[in-house]
Parts: structure tokens; sequence; C-alpha cells
């Protein structure tokens, strides 16, 4: 086991935001933010081999799982993962990065906007908006209110639960995160509804 982490939750979703991901993504280097413990991106790669995953977390215990992971399964087009926080100046300006490319085709970002304050959205889109192209893709993953007519009642208790761990948390609407990403030249391209009241969201860089 060593310094793999196991998430429930990630084992759970991985083939529905995958069947989403074949999909949409665009081939080419794919950046994911926030990848926790790494099963996600483990999976990403061994069935898209045409795209290049470059994973990164702040968190160091993460990063250690994600490439005890890798190690485990050695995958060509699965990078080590980087020490990234997109709130840092460094992402958010843009700035040369020597473990990661300068451009990415698309950045995922899966359940972490939520469980961060509003900064960590700006940051990511701010960042993002300098590391992609026209067309480029941004995919978020997570609950959204703001989608549904009516909101879920699970999702109304999770966000009352993270913002009793910190009151900066809390499910996210989407109009706060459209006007977010219009700012940084982002377009809202597709919402696909996932199971247990999640949804995929898709921005495409303008
Ligand atoms: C709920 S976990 C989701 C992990 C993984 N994407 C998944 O779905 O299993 C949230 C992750 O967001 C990361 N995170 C929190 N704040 C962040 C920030 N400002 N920039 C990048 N990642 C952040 C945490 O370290 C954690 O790994």
């Amino acid at each position: 086991m060593g310094n793999k982490l196991n998430f429930p939750a990630t084992e759970r979703n991985v083939s529905a935001i995958l069947q989403v991901l074949q999909k949409h993504l665009p081939s080419g280097d794919i950046f994911e933010i926030a990848s926790g413990s790494g099963q996600h991106v483990v999976q990403f790669a061994k069935a898209m081999p045409d795209h290049v995953f470059w994973p990164s977390d702040p968190d160091p215990d993460h990063i250690k799982s994600i490439n005890a992971w890798a190690n485990e399964n050695r995958l060509a087009n699965l990078k080590i993962a980087s020490s990234l926080d997109c709130t840092n100046s460094k992402w958010i300006n843009g700035q040369k990065d020597l473990s990661l490319p300068n451009t990415a085709t698309a950045i995922l970002c899966i359940n972490m906007i939520h469980i961060a304050p509003i900064a960590a959205a700006q940051g990511l889109f701010t960042g993002a908006n300098k590391r992609l192209g026209a067309g480029g893709i941004l995919y978020l993953y997570g609950p959204f209110f703001g989608i549904s007519e009516q909101e879920a009642a699970s999702n109304i208790a999770f966000d009352l639960d993270l913002q009793q761990r910190d009151r900066t948390w809390g499910v996210r609407h989407l109009n706060i995160v459209k006007k977010i990403a219009y700012n940084e030249g982002f377009d809202l391209s597709t919402i696909i509804e996932m199971p247990a009241n999640n949804y995929s969201v898709l921005f495409v860089r303008k």
C-alpha cells in the first residue's frame, strides 16, 4: 500500500467522468489541478493513451500518493505530480514552471472549488487563461447550485457541512463560476448531469 491513498468517492465516480472526458477532451497535454489521491488520473491515462496527463496538488501526502499510484501502473503518458496551488502567484501569472509544459490543451479540476475558498476558483481560471489557447477546455466536476430547478437535498446538506468545516467553503452557484470564467476569457460550453447530483461543467477558452 505504501503512500497510496484510497478515496472511495473517487473510485465510485471515475468511470462516469472518464466517459465524459473521452468524448470531450482534445488530445495533447492535459493538466490536472487538485489530483488528490491520483486514482482518477491513473485511470484516465490508462484509458486515453493519446493524451499526456500532468497531475498536481498542493498537499505533499497527495503528491506522494499520486506518484505511488503512477509508479505501480508505469504509464508512459502519465507524468510525475507537481506541487501546485492554484492561488499561488506563479500559477496565476502564468510563469514558466519547469515541472509543467507552458501550455495545455485542457485543464481538469475535479471536486476542488467547493472545498477551498472562492479564491481557488478565481486562481484556477486566471492561470488557465494563461495556459490554454483558443478552444482549450477547462473541465470542472462537482456539485453546483443553480443548474437543477430544485436543488438536491444532499447538496444543500453538503453545503452546510462544508461551511461548518470552513466558512469560506461551500457548493458554488454556477452563476458565480460563470462570472469568473467570462472575466477570464472563457465561455460555458457544456453541462452534463452526473451521478449523485454532481455535474461535469465544461468551459472553452475564447
Ligand atoms: C476533495 S479533494 C478532490 C481530489 C480529487 N480531484 C478527487 O476528486 O478525488 C480536493 C483536493 O483539492 C486540493 N486543493 C485544495 N485547495 C487547492 C488549491 N488552492 N489549489 C489546488 N488544489 C487544491 C486538495 O489538496 C485536495 O487534494
